[in-house]
């Protein structure tokens, strides 16, 4: 039962102690966010792995490329472990490491030497990949002078970007690349989507070739779901309402918006409200759910009626946390992740370079 469970993790945790630290991110369950000892987005979460060189152990409530991140910036004698390995994100999966060694090497057909630095100290193109995507995505990023960002920082990392390039790649989120790309100024003229199943003739090489931002073509199957009409509808509702959504969401959505934001944007905007306030929330309905839950003073609700979870965060179930952490104790590691080094090395300088960039 859930108390059962509830029972063996709080048992097992009690039994470890300093030995082992839970992170979980807003969009896992109240039962597994109940016994996380860090509760963050991705950046917040990335920051906590670094910081508990004592644990032996760090189980990660969250996605595979987040246990990726934290296994590549904590300790070398830290496992990370990730309960259920069928957590992954379907977002991340949308940029192939093949993929993007091979639009690398078609876009160098168009911009030459990728390396070259141009009159105004700049290359040709900077690789910019979202914190969802793989360690290999990372480490290619890494090896060509690009860097990370997540939902948090997005405008800063471009503009650390633009200081070093002409353009960017940016993958493999479109959606975030051209919000924060437009709110920046950028026309959307100037930002093609690289297709990757067309080969270098089949994309738009003019367009290619005036671009500051080349989008990859992924999305995010929960974000993408919200839409212009939904808003209306909130708004039509609830006159007043203040509408806030994730930058993972389309653009016509971000645009519709009142503001919109990182997972802790959204939490720390609610904070700030002194009055109470409607909000309509485009992002994970298990954050949105939890943030209403602590401010009854507010009326809280998520844009998308229909309830639309992030299935792969959900498959973190506490049942997976009680095996795990038991493992622990019984002295086994189980479901461990581990970037191989010569991926470990550039994924790492693309992180330490996001974490350096300061707004
Ligand atoms: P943040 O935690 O950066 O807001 O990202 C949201 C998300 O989609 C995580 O997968
Ligand atoms: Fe991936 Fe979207 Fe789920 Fe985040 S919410 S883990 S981007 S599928």
């Amino acid at each position: 039962s859930a108390e059962e469970l509830d029972a063996r993790i709080v048992a097992a945790k009690r039994t470890l102690g300093d030995r082992v630290v839970v992170l979980g991110h807003f969009y896992q369950r109240e039962e597994v966010i109940a016994h996380a000892d860090y509760v963050g987005d991705s950046f917040q979460l990335a920051n906590a792995a670094k910081a508990h060189p004592e644990a032996e152990a760090i189980v990660f409530c969250g996605v595979h490329f987040m246990a990726e991140t934290a296994d590549l910036l904590s300790g070398p004698d830290q496992a990370v472990i990730l309960p259920n390995l069928a957590a992954g994100c379907s977002m991340a999966d949308m940029a192939d490491i093949d993929q993007v060694e091979e639009a690398w090497e078609q876009l160098a057909e168009i911009y030459g030497d990728m390396d070259a630095v141009d009159a105004e100290g700049l290359v040709p193109v900077i690789p910019v990949t979202y914190m969802n995507s793989s360690a290999a995505i990372k480490g290619f990023v890494g090896r060509h002078g690009g860097i990370v960002c997540t939902s948090s920082n997005a405008r800063t990392v471009l503009e650390w970007a633009f200081e070093r390039g002409r353009r960017v790649l940016f993958f493999p989120d479109q959606h975030l690349g051209r919000n924060t790309a437009k709110a920046m100024g950028v026309p959307l003229a100037q930002m093609p989507m690289w297709n990757p199943r067309k080969p270098l003739g089949g994309n738009d090489v003019q367009a290619l070739e005036d671009s500051r931002v080349i989008l990859w073509h992924g999305f995010c199957s929960v974000h993408r779901r919200f839409s212009v009409d939904q808003i209306a509808k909130a708004r039509a509702d609830y006159p007043g309402v203040r509408v806030i959504v994730h930058p993972e969401c389309p653009m016509d959505v971000v645009d519709a918006a009142d503001e919109s934001g990182s997972t802790d944007y959204i939490r720390k905007a609610i904070e700030a409200a002194t009055e109470p306030t409607v909000f309509a929330i485009g992002t994970e309905v298990n954050l949105v759910q939890r943030l209403a839950a602590e401010h009854p003073q507010h009326t809280i609700f998520c844009l998308d009626p229909v309830v639309c979870p992030c299935s792969t965060m959900y498959r973190i179930h506490p049942g997976y946390m009680a095996w795990v952490l038991e493992g622990l104790v019984e002295g086994r590691v189980l479901n461990r992740i581990t970037v191989p080094g010569d991926v470990a090395e550039p994924a790492r300088v693309a992180l330490e370079r996001m974490l350096a960039a300061k707004p």
